[in-house]
């Protein structure tokens, strides 16, 4: 297949480990015999260093005219003075809205060769395979908000909104992906106190009855899915829920690998390009050393492949060399827990030997 792949190498160790993705993305494209188009162009702070805009016209002009945009990561101290007039992360939002990605995917998936790093215990851990879909562009950080004066002091308000659309666009995307690894959707609302989770939960359930009947598909509280996530963390396999409860269960979740590095994330819209990245940020203390963990940003490439491309064979090509590099024992300073570490590019190497093996 043809498919233009935008790089956004951003800001830190961003250019190091999405250097490495792209050399996935050729070796891939050459096994497979695709022709991938991987331009790459300024976004973050080292766009506002250049253009004075951390998304320029022309970077968003690009991405919106391919199929997957790969990001590494945006921002740093330099960019950090709270007088400047843009910050790097307003690049981020930008391109999130101008691409309608209402979707965000998180894959939490520990592996069993570093399992020691997790601070659950290893039994607790073992079997864990959760893809969180967390609602994006709607809920409580997009609704009404302000303050008034009151007898008290003041008085501030946030408002929860859902419409029955919203709604049901991400549940769908949940339970297709549901429906494609054979298991089970959770919804998670807290339909016992809001009534905006009362209409989650309507709508969910009729998104699931009427499209995915053959689905396993349960309700699940967000106080008590926090439990859950520590408790028993593997009896769970796609989980949808709104902005909010998403944000947090995703970072709670994000700590039960134990390793930051490993962990990739998509943003999805109803058409057009997805957006893939580590959810590590930009790492400034290690920029510049070639020590960085690049397999967070190969892993979201893998997901870019799946899930923008529908290259499902070529995605779990990726997923597998993965395991095995690990599996082998190659270890970057961040896990390598005193161990001898390898360098960014040699990590991204060994994964290419394993993909070309
Ligand atoms: P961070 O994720 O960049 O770093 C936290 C710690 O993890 C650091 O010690 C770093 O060295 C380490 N680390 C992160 N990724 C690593 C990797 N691939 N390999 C090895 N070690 C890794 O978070 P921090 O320090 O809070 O933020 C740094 C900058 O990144 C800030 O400017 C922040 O705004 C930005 N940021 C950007 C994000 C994005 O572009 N989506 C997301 C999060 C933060
Ligand atoms: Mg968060």
């Amino acid at each position: 297949m043809e498919a233009r792949i935008t790089l956004l190498p951003g800001d830190g160790i961003g250019p190091e480990i999405v250097a490495e993705a792209k050399r996935v993305l050729d070796t891939i494209a050459e096994k497979y015999s695709h022709q991938f188009e991987t331009p790459s162009c300024p976004m973050g702070g080292n766009a506002i260093d250049e253009f004075g805009d951390p998304l320029p016209p022309q970077t968003l002009e690009t991405c919106k005219a391919s199929q997957a945009i790969l990001l590494g990561a945006v921002g740093g101290p330099k960019w950090d003075d709270p007088s400047a007039k843009t910050r790097p992360e307003a690049g981020l939002l930008q391109i999130r809205k101008e691409l309608g990605l209402f979707a965000n995917l998180r894959p939490i998936k520990p592996y069993s060769e570093l399992l020691d790093a997790s601070p659950l215990k290893r039994e607790i851990i073992e079997g864990t395979d959760i893809l969180f879909f967390r609602e994006l562009t709607g809920g409580i950080y997009f609704g009404e908000s302000g303050r008034m004066e009151h007898p008290d002091g003041e008085k501030a308000f946030s408002v929860m909104t859902y419409t029955t659309s919203e709604i049901a666009r991400i549940v769908r995307l949940a339970a297709e992906s549901a429906r494609n690894r054979g298991g089970k959707l959770t919804s998670v609302d807290k339909a016992n106190v809001l009534e905006v989770s009362r209409l989650w939960r309507q709508v969910a359930a009729d998104v699931v009855k009427n499209e995915f009947p053959d689905i396993e598909y349960e309700v699940v509280l967000v106080d008590a899915m926090a439990m859950h996530l520590i408790s028993r963390p593997s009896d769970f396999d796609v989980v949808v829920t709104g902005n909010m409860f998403g944000d947090i269960l995703t970072d709670e979740g994000s700590m039960l690998p134990g390793s930051l590095g490993l962990l990739p994330s998509a943003s999805l819209g109803e058409s057009g390009p997805g957006l893939y990245e580590p959810i590590h940020g930009s790492a400034p203390d290690i920029a510049g050393q070639g020590i960085a963990n690049p397999l967070a940003t190969i892993l979201a490439t893998a997901m870019l492949l799946r899930h923008s491309l529908q290259l499902e064979t070529e995605a779990k090509a990726v997923e597998s060399a993965v395991d095995r590099v690990l599996a082998a024992g190659h270890r970057t300073a961040d896990i390598a827990a005193g161990g001898n570490p390898i360098s960014t590019s040699e990590m991204g190497s060994f994964v290419l030997q394993e993909l070309l093996a």
